[in-house]
C-alpha cells in the first residue's frame, strides 16, 4: 500500500479504544483521543426518561454490574451502574487496572469531549450509531437531532466537513435523520449485501456505506463497486492487521476498529 493511500485513511475507534478500555465509557474514548483517533464511534439508545447513552446492547448486563434493558431504565437509575469493572482482567474485579470515568456515558457528554478535543487543536470527528430506532418511532432520531443543533453540529460548516455523522442498519432511520437535517452526512450500515444494494446503490440520499469486514473479505470487489457508484466506504470492525492491509489495499476511506492505536502504527501515522 502506498503512503498516501495510508495517510488517507480514517482511523475511528469502535466503542472507543475498546480493545484496552471498556467500552463506550469517557475512558475508552479518552484513550481513543490520546492514541490519535481521527474519529469516535459510539451507538446510542434512548432511556425510559428520554435520554440519549451511549450503550451497544439492549441491556446492560454484559456492560454493567447492573441488569435490564436501557429502555426501562431511568438515567439516574443509569448513573448508579459501573460499567467498567467487567473489563478488569477479564471479570475478576480484584485484578487488573482499576478504570476511571466508567459511569453511563450521555451522548451530550461524549459531545462535549469531542468539543473539548478540538479546542485543544485536535480534530476529532463522531459517528452516531442509532440502535433499534424503530422501536422509537422517530423519537431517537429527534433526541439526536436536538442535542446536535445545541452543539451546532446539526449541518456540516460552510467551509469543511461534517464533525459528525449519523450511521444505522436501518434506512428508515437515516431516512427520519436527512429529512430533519439533509446535509449531514449518513451512513449505510450493512451486515450482509442485499439484492437491491447487490449494483452499489445506497438508500436514497446516503453517500456513505458501512460495510462489516465480512463482506470486504468475502466480496472484495464489491468495494470498487460502491465507489464507481460514487460512495465512500467505512469498514467495520477492521482489528486484525491483514484485514487493515486489505482495507487499505481497496482504497476504503475509514477503517472502524477497536485498536486504533495499532492500526495508526500500521498505517505508519504513528
Ligand atoms: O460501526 C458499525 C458497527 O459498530 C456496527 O456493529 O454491533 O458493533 O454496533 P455493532
Ligand atoms: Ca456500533
Amino acid at each position: 500500500m502506498t503512503l498516501a493511500r495510508q495517510q488517507q485513511i480514517q482511523v475511528v475507534a469502535h466503542r472507543g479504544a475498546s480493545d484496552d478500555a471498556p467500552e463506550h465509557t469517557l475512558a475508552a474514548y479518552k484513550k481513543a483521543v490520546e492514541d490519535g483517533a481521527d474519529a469516535l464511534e459510539c451507538d446510542v439508545r434512548l432511556t425510559a426518561d428520554g435520554h440519549l447513552v451511549c450503550v451497544h446492547d439492549r441491556r446492560v448486563n454484559r456492560t454493567s454490574n447492573g441488569r435490564g434493558a436501557v429502555s426501562a431504565l431511568e438515567l439516574a437509575d443509569l448513573a448508579t451502574l459501573d460499567f467498567g469493572s467487567w473489563k478488569n482482567n477479564h471479570g475478576e474485579a480484584d485484578e487488573g487496572p482499576d478504570w476511571e470515568d466508567t459511569s453511563v456515558l450521555t451522548l451530550e457528554r461524549l459531545l462535549e469531549l469531542v468539543a473539548e478535543s478540538n479546542a485543544s487543536g485536535r480534530n476529532v470527528q463522531l459517528a452516531i450509531e442509532t440502535k433499534h430506532p424503530t422501536r422509537w418511532a422517530g423519537q431517537v432520531e429527534e433526541r439526536l437531532l436536538l442535542l446536535l443543533k445545541r452543539f451546532g453540529l446539526d449541518s456540516p460548516p460552510s467551509d469543511g466537513p461534517s464533525p459528525v455523522r449519523v450511521m444505522s442498519f436501518s434506512a428508515r432511520s437515516l431516512q427520519r435523520v436527512r429529512a430533519a437535517s439533509p446535509t449531514l452526512p449518513t451512513v449505510y450500515l450493512m451486515q450482509f449485501v442485499s439484492p437491491r444494494h447487490r449494483d452499489g446503490r445506497l438508500p436514497e440520499g446516503v453517500r456513505i456505506a458501512g460495510p462489516g469486514m465480512r463482506i470486504v473479505r468475502n466480496h472484495p470487489a464489491y468495494v470498487a463497486k460502491l465507489k464507481r457508484a460514487g460512495h465512500q466506504v467505512h469498514v467495520w470492525t477492521v482489528n486484525e492487521p491483514e484485514d487493515v492491509e486489505l482495507c487499505a489495499e481497496l482504497g476504503v476511506d475509514a477503517i472502524i476498529t477497536n485498536r486504533p492505536k495499532q492500526v495508526l502504527s500500521q498505517l505508519g501515522r504513528r
